[in-house]
């Protein structure tokens, strides 16, 4: 849009030079994430445009203000409103200059429109702002924060460590009018987080989401690596009954809200990429809930090697050394088995045992069955869980599992071999790897996520082992079976 083009040139202009002058680092601590042209359209896809005449738009952390240029360009293209008063806050000066000699550039005087720009350099948490917004828009900082630096106001809603974006969008809820929309890019954690549960009640029962799109890549549209899992989430004030659900390039769906949420206790909200993931949500309801928590333990490998002495770490295999007893690192578990053996292709962090000793003991582990996971997934393969059977495959007395290893077992830790197999054939199937995606909003495994899921119990279990037989487990073969129990 012609009106457009000056203020997309200015801000191209001083987004490049801003950049210029900062380090990664930088970039990182300040979380400098500014948001791409298409990944802001497609934040402002679908958003209800009431038509009034003034309106009043928010940007919590602006940036150089790429929003609030594409929210204007989206609402000038469904209307002409008299008057849109613009509120910006930002912690740097350059960045409140920048956007005040960017959206000066806006050109639309032809039209009748008068633009009021109210800029604030001042963190937005602590702002004492008392207006209600038509539109508010945010693309907010993510670093995780101490409660005793969280404004007193805010306190209270996040259980646990808060982060920051958190904080931003608790604040953003308040200060919606009735019609107001909240139009959120963020981590997608707070959708599934334990430390958000109270945030997403108030969120469902006191507000509607009516818009939310994941990505298939955390790392594809910022240029700068972030381990989160990002999506946008639009909220309303008003009452609306379906969500419009989407993923990257698939076919939006209009889902009822409240068959995505996967109890009223955590409120989780499941995120499916298309129809054949919303039919598996059914699907796996069939199954109780608390078998993970339950019958079967999530634990996470103990064995930090950063915080145990070196002298008690060793590259050599156990066998070979007096005392020692078997590291399980994540580079063991590979293609569905355990092969337990030096690491060679390492530089560093190469130790695969640990000596048995007073300051060990209460580190390990008896040697037992167990299902043994990789707690870090991989996106960029097709599966997210990496487990394998632990079926008392090493000679030894006790284990160390990794702390990048997580393990499922019993409360004495008595699973049978026919139970650990029926265990890793459903965490090895596409359909329980698809479900676990939609709750799952980090790059690793969570044991509150797999504790709240729904999960067959333990006499399935044992039918699903008795069906894998004596055959290894293979993707295929794993979903091929919990096809006959879904
Ligand atoms: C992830 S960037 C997003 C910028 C812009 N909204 C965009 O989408 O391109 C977050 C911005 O928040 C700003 N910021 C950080 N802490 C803030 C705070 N406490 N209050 C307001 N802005 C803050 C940073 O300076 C940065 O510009």
């Amino acid at each position: 849009m012609g009106y457009m083009d000056r203020a997309y040139n200015k801000y191209d202009e001083l987004t490049n030079e801003y950049m210029k002058e900062k380090s990664l680092s930088e970039i990182k601590e300040l979380s400098l994430y500014f948001t791409p042209h298409e990944i802001a359209d497609c934040l402002f896809k679908d958003v209800i445009i009431t038509k009034k005449d003034d309106i009043k738009i928010l940007d919590t952390s602006c940036g150089n203000g790429m929003l609030i240029l594409k929210l204007i360009e989206k609402i000038l293209f469904n209307y002409i409103p008299n008057e849109i008063s613009i509120y910006a806050f930002d912690i740097d000066p350059i960045l409140i200059n920048n956007v005040n000699l960017i959206l000066k550039q806006i050109d639309v005087k032809s039209h009748g429109i008068k633009i009021n720009l109210k800029l604030y350099c001042e963190d937005y948490l602590h702002s004492n702002i008392n207006i209600e917004f038509d539109y508010i828009v945010m693309n907010p900082p993510y670093k995780k924060v101490n409660i005793s630096d969280v404004p007193l106001n805010l306190q209270g809603v996040i259980i646990g460590q808060p982060n920051l974006y958190h904080l931003f969008i608790i604040k953003a809820l308040g200060a919606m009018n009735e019609n107001g929309v909240l139009c959120i890019l963020s981590p997608k954690n707070y959708l599934s987080g334990k430390y958000t549960e109270k945030l997403r009640n108030r969120l469902v029962t006191e507000y509607s989401l009516y818009k939310i799109h994941t990505f298939n890549n955390r790392r594809t549209f910022f240029d700068v690596k972030i381990t989160q899992e990002v999506c946008i989430v639009h909220i309303a004030r008003k009452p609306i009954k379906d969500v419009i659900v989407s993923y990257n390039g698939n076919k939006p769906m209009k889902l009822p809200l409240e068959k995505l949420i996967l109890d009223s206790k955590t409120n989780i909200i499941q995120t499916p990429r298309d129809m054949n993931d919303y039919a598996l949500i059914f699907k796996f309801n069939k199954f109780p809930k608390g078998v993970i928590g339950n019958s079967i333990h999530m634990k996470t490998g103990n064995i930090v090697q950063f915080r145990v002495k070196n002298e008690f770490l060793s590259e050599e295999e156990y066998q070979h050394i007096e005392g020692g007893v078997p590291l399980i690192v994540y580079r063991h578990i590979n293609s569905g088995s355990l092969i337990y053996s030096k690491l060679v292709d390492k530089i560093r962090n190469k130790s695969i045992s640990i000596y048995d000793n007073n300051s060990t003991k209460s580190l390990l582990v008896d040697n037992r069955n167990y299902v043994i996971l990789r707690k870090n997934t991989d996106k960029k393969y097709d599966k997210l869980i990496s487990c394998i059977p632990y079926i008392k495959y090493l000679k030894t007395d006790k284990l160390g599992i990794d702390n990048g290893l997580a393990y499922l077992t019993n409360y004495d830790d008595s699973l049978t071999e026919l139970e650990v197999r029926g265990i890793q054939c459903i965490l090895m199937s596409k359909q329980f790897d698809d479900y676990y995606r939609m709750v799952n909003s980090s790059h690793t495994l969570n044991v509150y996520e797999f504790e709240n899921l729904h999960f067959p119990d333990m006499h399935t279990i044992r039918m699903i082992g008795m069906d894998l037989g004596k055959n290894d487990v293979t993707i295929r073969l794993a979903t091929k079976i919990m096809d006959n129990y879904l």
